[in-house]
């Protein structure tokens, strides 16, 4: 592509600039490290600076501690679930070894592969990605539980919160090794509601484009890393030095299509793993490769969604629900719902009630306030 000089000119004028500007932030607001500080900080290098070259240098590990993700054993497994059939969506739901009645909820609303298949007419696999209890009654409730429905993947490391990437690592290597011609993979907590209907309709759409290269969710741009040692989210300069993340999408629910799970597979191979934060370290990953995620409003982060049917017609996914997950699937599989946005009127009413419910002057945190017009 032609360039001419003015431009490289302006180019270096304005990185120049950026990184001029980055450092008086720095060493003017340095010592006042607040929330506001590291939130305005990050933002101005991810805006201005936006290289994350350092993931490719600094957090690469040598070819020798590569076999390191081999290391845990799979307790329980279950290689065949996709072989020899075409899967639209493998979907991961992050569990732990205590949320039974989750886990048993998702089965009968959203994660219903019967149900998907038979009315939606697709073919999805629900998996449930595990660690390991501390206790030996748990681990033999849980295998009752497979014994039940085949579908945890287990391994042996402990379940617990610091050992997330390890659980992405499962994720990724299970894909990897028996489900690559998955066309999308999900993962999702487990207190989360996925609208079945609408994903499925819209990933259909997605696969009869053959949409590669896709990374979609509720996108985090420019986060700083926590200081604050008192935070569940806490990270240490020596875990990493800089003072944002590379975009990624919030961890409660994503897709990507396969050719970015076997890549964002591959970089997880050469990556430090000590990053504790899952969806971060899939940032980074996916960064080292190249990727960068999309966002869909109607995907929730820590969000959830205002309850009205006209949300419903357009939801993907909302975070934070446990007890009214039966309610949401009867919303969400109503054809009575489904009708209330069909014909003009009705969208013209649905779009004055979603501008309502989203445009508010106070922050609340759900779907913003694009998502009405889009
Ligand atoms: C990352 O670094 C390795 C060598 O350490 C190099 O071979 C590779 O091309 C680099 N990848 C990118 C995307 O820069
Ligand atoms: C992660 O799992 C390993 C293997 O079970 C365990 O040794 C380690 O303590 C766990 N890490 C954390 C931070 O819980
Ligand atoms: C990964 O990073 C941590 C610091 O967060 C460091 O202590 C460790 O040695 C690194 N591991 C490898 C294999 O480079």
């Amino acid at each position: 592509m032609f360039v001419s000089p003015r431009r490289v000119r302006k180019c270096q004028f304005l990185q120049i600039f950026a990184t001029c500007f980055i450092l008086c932030v720095m060493i003017f607001w340095g010592p006042f490290d607040n929330r506001f500080v590291s939130h305005m900080k990050s933002y101005s290098y991810r805006y201005l600076i936006n290289s994350y070259n350092f993931v490719n240098e600094s957090l690469s590990i040598s070819r020798d501690n590569v076999d390191r993700v081999a290391s845990y054993q799979y307790l329980m497994n279950h290689r065949e679930k996709c072989q020899k059939q075409d899967v639209l969506l493998l979907l991961f739901v992050k569990s732990s070894p205590e949320n039974r009645h989750r886990r048993d909820a998702i089965r009968q609303t959203w994660g219903n592969e019967k149900y998907v298949r038979s009315k939606l007419n697709a073919n999805i696999k629900t998996l449930f990605a595990l660690g390991q209890p501390t206790d030996h009654l748990r681990q033999r409730d849980l295998y009752l539980e497979d014994q039940k429905y085949s579908d945890l993947i287990q391994q042996d490391f402990l379940d617990t919160f610091h050992n997330l990437t390890t659980k992405l690592l499962l994720q990724f290597s299970w894909v990897n090794a028996y489900c690559p011609h998955a066309r999308f993979i999900m993962s999702a907590d487990d207190d989360i509601f996925i609208h079945m209907p609408n994903l499925v309709a819209y990933l259909q759409s997605l696969a009869r484009m053959g949409v590669q290269d896709l990374w979609i969710g509720r996108v985090h741009r420019g986060s700083p890393p926590v200081r604050d040692k008192t935070s569940k989210y806490y990270v240490p300069y020596e875990m990493y030095q800089w003072p944002s993340y590379p975009d990624y999408t919030a961890g409660a629910a994503y897709v990507i299509s396969s050719d970015v799970a076997a890549k964002v597979y591959e970089a997880s191979l050469t990556l430090n793993t000590s990053l504790y934060i899952d969806d971060v370290f899939m940032g980074l990953c996916a960064n080292k490769m190249g990727i960068v995620p999309q966002y869909h409003a109607f995907f929730s982060g820590e969000g959830k969604a205002p309850y009205h049917p006209c949300i419903y017609n357009r939801m993907m996914t909302s975070h934070g629900h446990v007890d009214d997950l039966h309610y949401l699937w009867k919303q969400a599989t109503d054809p009575k719902v489904k009708k209330l946005s069909s014909g003009l009127w009705s969208r013209i009413y649905c779009r004055i009630v979603n501008i309502m419910l989203l445009c508010k002057l106070y922050y609340e945190n759900t779907y913003p306030c694009s998502a009405a017009f889009s």
